[in-house]
């Protein structure tokens, strides 16, 4: 029997958070700082990056700070590469930074967008869709694995998405395709890397209440259409996916790789098949 401040400790440990700078990234920066790890930041805004810094200068330790478009493997290399040896070693690697790759056929009324429909997605959304959303997660592992090698542990936790293994309305075509080939290079990694110590994890959440695609998750009127999806009523906050990232860099995590851990209030599962798109129960109304 273990006590859970012990099984869930991040004390001391060294984690790095790419897109760190907001939304889900800072959330997880927000939990390890709090709980006393020493963190660095790979984002390529650096004016939001030493935003970020100060807030978190306020819980903890300061990060430190490497700013980077980590779609050049060059730049995910030499950031990382230099946070490791500021924070003197890496134990966990969030590779969470990733992008919209644009709205998906219905809009927000529930009607077709005719120019959101599938054939007329610019190829350069998805090039540069998946040279973010997979390239960064590729590139920041390439640059981490021979460090976590030569230290004989670690861990990478990918943000992916519930896009990874779900169709989608209001969310683009490139989007998917990325998230789908994230879920499987996590896989992929998870039973390559398992021989050296390496856990590789990733984390699915659904629509989260963040600064991607221009920040129109923040939009009251859409969060209502999505939160109607969620069979628990709402979209998640960022905060929302503290608790798994604190699973996944603690001992608690240390038999677990090559998973994807969902955290979406239910809406893989469907919406609520009640007239009004609204579970009353969930909500106590009935
Ligand atoms: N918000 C959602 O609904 C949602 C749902 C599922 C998964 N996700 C995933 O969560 C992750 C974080 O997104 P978020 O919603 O917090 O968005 P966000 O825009 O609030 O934060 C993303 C951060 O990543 C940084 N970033 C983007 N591209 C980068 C690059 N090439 N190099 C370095 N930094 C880069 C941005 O500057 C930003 O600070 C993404 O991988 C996203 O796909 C988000």
């Amino acid at each position: 029997m273990t006590r859970i401040n012990d099984l869930f400790s991040v004390e001391g440990k060294r984690i790095v958070v790419t897109g760190g700078a907001s939304g889900i990234g800072y959330a997880i920066a927000e939990a390890m700082t709090m709980n006393g790890a020493l963190v660095g930041i790979v984002d390529m805004s650096a004016e939001r990056m030493e935003a970020a810094a100060q807030r978190l200068a306020q819980i903890g330790r300061r990060p430190e700070l490497a700013c980077a478009n980590l779609a050049n493997p060059d730049e995910a290399r030499a950031s990382l590469e230099g946070l490791h040896r500021v924070l003197g070693g890496l134990d966990v690697l969030f590779a969470n930074a990733g992008i919209s790759g644009g709205p998906g056929f219905l809009g927000a009324d529930g009607a077709r967008v005719e120019a959101n429909r599938f054939e007329a997605i610019d190829p350069g959304v998805l090039e540069r869709t998946l040279s973010v959303n997979v390239g960064s997660v590729f590139h920041s592992a390439q640059a981490v694995v021979p460090l976590m090698k030569a230290a004989g542990q670690g861990r990478i936790v990918v943000t992916s998405s519930i896009s990874a293994s779900k169709t989608e309305l209001m969310v683009g075509s490139a989007y998917v395709a990325s998230k789908g080939a994230v879920g499987m290079l996590v896989r992929q990694l998870a039973h390559e890397l398992a021989g050296y110590g390496i856990l590789v994890n990733a984390i699915c959440p659904g629509p989260t209440a963040t600064q991607i695609a221009g920040g129109r998750l923040q939009d009251a009127a859409m969060q209502d259409v999505l939160g109607r999806f969620a069979p628990l009523g709402r979209i998640a906050s960022p905060q929302d996916i503290q608790g798994v990232a604190l699973l996944l860099a603690s001992r608690a995590g240390d038999y677990i790789t090559g998973t994807e851990i969902t955290v979406d209030g239910g809406t893989h599962l469907g919406p609520v098949a009640v007239p009004d798109g609204r579970d009353r129960v969930s909500r106590g109304e009935g």
